[in-house]
């Protein structure tokens, strides 16, 4: 096998999992041996069939069942959620909601746990005299592969060998809320705070003042375009290799010249939209605005018209004139939904390759009728439970985030 068809293959396993574009995976090794068998099951269904039966279960358990879906989850189960938002927006439902026995968590892991966090503060748990809120992902691959860039064995690292350089008294650690929750009681404890892609600027600028620099993980797109907006130059702004030998591969003088020091993450998803992407379509579309997720390097987010999270991202084409055209940057099943939702607009995505998120195309009517049924039969599956430690301290963090928004 030649070296380049190795790193095809390793790339396709790292980050795209098996073939995302065929139903064949619907059973993934983080199942259970029954499980995989009744899943196989399910997998025979007709989507009309597996649509009765989730609606019939959801008509059966009423209040009880909360089903949240993020924007990027496929139309076939955006149809079956009660609520649908961003990570920010999908955060304060799970810390809302009242009625509620059962989040199914139409999503990725981390926002599961983060919806697990939220929905179990121990107020809430006391009110309903101790009951806490089941939180379920229908399967339980659907990760995230930017969230898998930084491990908290990484990240205490780096900051134990920053510390050896510059205080770390005066450095707030911000994770995106697209991290595991260890890394986010992690900031709980070392004075820090949690954003999402709405909320990136001022929680930044709440972290500036209480310390003197900011060390943002694990998106470094997400990190550099928000500080560039407040004004902090790239030259500030080293990048830490958790995989680099020293000081994460800077020199002392970088960190100490550094005021945000920015995690090399990123969405395999979003760095695929490149500049000459945002040059071509505005080259064969005169007028298009170019309109990208922050997750975009800072090459595309530079030349877009308009920056911001998917709810941002929904709300600006909602209020934009018939007419209006746009090359949108971000997972294809939203710019798709946005297309058909919006025949009055003239909606282009930004690549001309396929950019979709593999691991939230994981969530099918499939997994989703198998999670429900037997929630109904009294077995509850692939629930997400984030340990008390770490759920206390990840709560810290949430909480100084939904404060600042
Ligand atoms: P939003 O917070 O904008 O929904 O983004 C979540 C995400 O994972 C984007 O890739
Ligand atoms: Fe993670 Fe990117 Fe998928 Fe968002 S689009 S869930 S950041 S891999």
């Amino acid at each position: 096998m030649s070296i380049a068809l190795l790193l095809f293959c390793f790339y396709k396993l790292r980050y795209l999992g098996p073939n995302p574009l065929t139903t064949d995976n619907l059973v993934t090794l983080s199942e259970s041996p029954s499980a995989v068998h009744e899943l196989a099951l399910y997998k025979t269904l007709e989507p009309g069939e597996l649509n009765q039966r989730i609606a019939a279960v959801r008509e059966l358990l009423g209040d009880s069942l909360l089903i949240l879906g993020h924007h990027y989850q496929q139309d076939e189960v955006i149809e079956h959620s009660d609520l649908r938002g961003d990570s920010y927006k999908l955060s304060q439902m799970a810390a809302e909601s009242k009625a509620c026995k059962t989040i199914v968590f139409c999503g990725v892991h981390f926002m599961a746990e983060t919806a697990d966090i939220l929905a179990n503060h121990p107020d809430k748990v006391q009110q309903r005299d101790g009951r806490r809120v089941s939180v379920l992902l229908p399967d339980l691959a659907a990760g995230c592969s930017m969230a898998d860039m930084a491990a908290i064995a990484q990240v205490e690292a780096a900051w134990a060998d920053m510390s050896e350089v510059i205080d770390t008294e005066q450095v707030i650690p911000v994770t995106y809320v697209n991290s595991a929750a260890s890394l986010k009681a992690f900031c709980g404890r070392h004075g820090g705070i949690v954003c999402t892609s709405s909320n990136a600027k001022a929680v930044i600028e709440w972290a500036f003042e209480r310390g003197q620099r900011v060390f943002f993980f694990p998106d470094q797109h997400l990190g550099r375009n928000t500080a560039l907006e407040l004004e902090i130059e790239e030259s500030e702004m080293p990048v830490w290799d958790p995989y680099a030998l020293d000081l994460g591969g800077n020199t002392e003088e970088a960190i100490h010249a550094s005021r945000v020091i920015l995690w090399k993450g990123h969405c395999s998803v979003h760095q695929m939209f490149r500049p000459e992407h945002v040059e071509s379509l505005r080259t064969q579309h005169p007028g298009i605005k170019i309109l990208v997720h922050p997750e975009c390097p800072r090459s595309v987010n530079d030349l877009a018209d308009v920056s911001g999270s998917t709810g941002k991202i929904i709300d600006t084409v909602q209020n934009s004139p018939a007419g209006t055209k746009w090359a949108i940057g971000t997972e294809l099943h939203l710019v798709n939904r946005l297309k058909a939702e919006h025949p009055e607009q003239e909606i282009h995505f930004l690549s001309p390759v396929v950019c979709m998120c593999a691991t939230m195309y994981r969530i099918d009517l499939p997994h989703l009728c198998w999670t429900l049924e037997n929630l109904r039969d009294g077995s509850v599956v692939n629930e997400i439970n984030v340990d008390a430690e770490t759920g206390k301290w990840s709560l810290i963090a949430l909480e100084r985030m939904l404060a600042v928004h």
